[in-house]
């Protein structure tokens, strides 16, 4: 499978500057209040989050799909110790020690488009955690893909690189489809570089159901940026806190 940030990895944090903050905000002053120590962050992307964590003294774990996006992270986490980022799965990768705090942050989990895998995520994530830890996902809804994606267009211009992003939703496979067309001055010419991200949803009560299978217990499910109740014709993207049961 082709990695849909082979090119962009660089230029991730400069294009999403200030958009997937209210989550990442949240997560680092949950960390606060719930004493967390300890954190695992699955689709860790260019590793914001565990530096944020990390500076603050806490144990930091992540992994990504994206050997870029790892790159990226590896060197934004180098100046604050011995930190790896597993180039692996978030399906089956499991941090070395079972940790306080997950994370699934910013769209990652929608990059799984089979229902399975979720629930899959959701297994691995109990088993990373220990007894009372808890996790924390964000995603966008199907109202989102179905509704907003097809009337997503944009060019955003920067002096070196010009973006084109057009979106779309396959409704024979329930997928929302967004192209991402860069046009990147280099070496004295331009040259385009074309990525496809693909995403799929899940309906919340099957989250909520999914997590309750493997002994995450919901608690929390907001409008991830109303923090308001969820609306199923106007949410765009959910927020989940979760907590393992002891017994699972
Ligand atoms: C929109 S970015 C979000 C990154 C980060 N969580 C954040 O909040 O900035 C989505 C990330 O999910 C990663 N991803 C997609 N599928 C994955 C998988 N199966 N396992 C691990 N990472 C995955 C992508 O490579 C990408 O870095």
């Amino acid at each position: 499978m082709t990695d849909p940030y082979r090119d962009s990895a660089a230029r991730h944090d400069e294009l999403n500057a200030g958009l997937p903050t209210p989550t990442r905000l949240f997560a680092r002053d949950f960390a606060e209040r719930h004493g967390v120590e300890s954190i695992c962050d699955f689709g860790c992307g260019t590793g914001v989050l565990m530096a944020e964590l990390a500076a603050d003294g806490r144990t930091v774990f992540g992994c990504d799909l994206s050997e870029a996006m790892c790159s990226v992270a590896q060197e934004r986490l180098r100046p604050l110790g011995d930190i790896t980022v597993a180039n692996e799965n978030m399906v089956t990768y499991r941090p070395p020690v079972q940790v306080d705090l997950a994370t699934c942050l910013f769209d990652s989990i929608n990059y799984l488009l089979d229902t399975r895998d979720w629930f899959a995520l959701f297994g691995n994530v109990a088993k990373s955690l220990r007894p009372s830890g808890h996790f924390i996902l964000d995603f966008v809804t199907e109202y989102d893909l179905r509704e907003c994606w097809p009337a997503h267009r944009s060019v955003i211009e920067r002096e070196d690189w010009v973006l084109v992003r057009l979106s779309a939703f396959d409704v024979t496979r329930s997928v929302g489809v967004e192209h991402m067309i860069w046009h990147v001055f280099q070496e004295g010419q331009w040259k385009t570089l074309i990525e496809e991200h693909k995403h799929a949803a899940l309906a919340v009560q099957d989250v909520v159901r999914g997590l309750a299978d493997v002994g995450l217990r919901t608690v929390e499910v907001v409008d991830a940026d109303s923090n308001g109740v969820v609306e199923p014709d106007a949410t765009t993207r959910i927020r989940i806190v979760a907590r393992k049961e002891n017994h699972a």
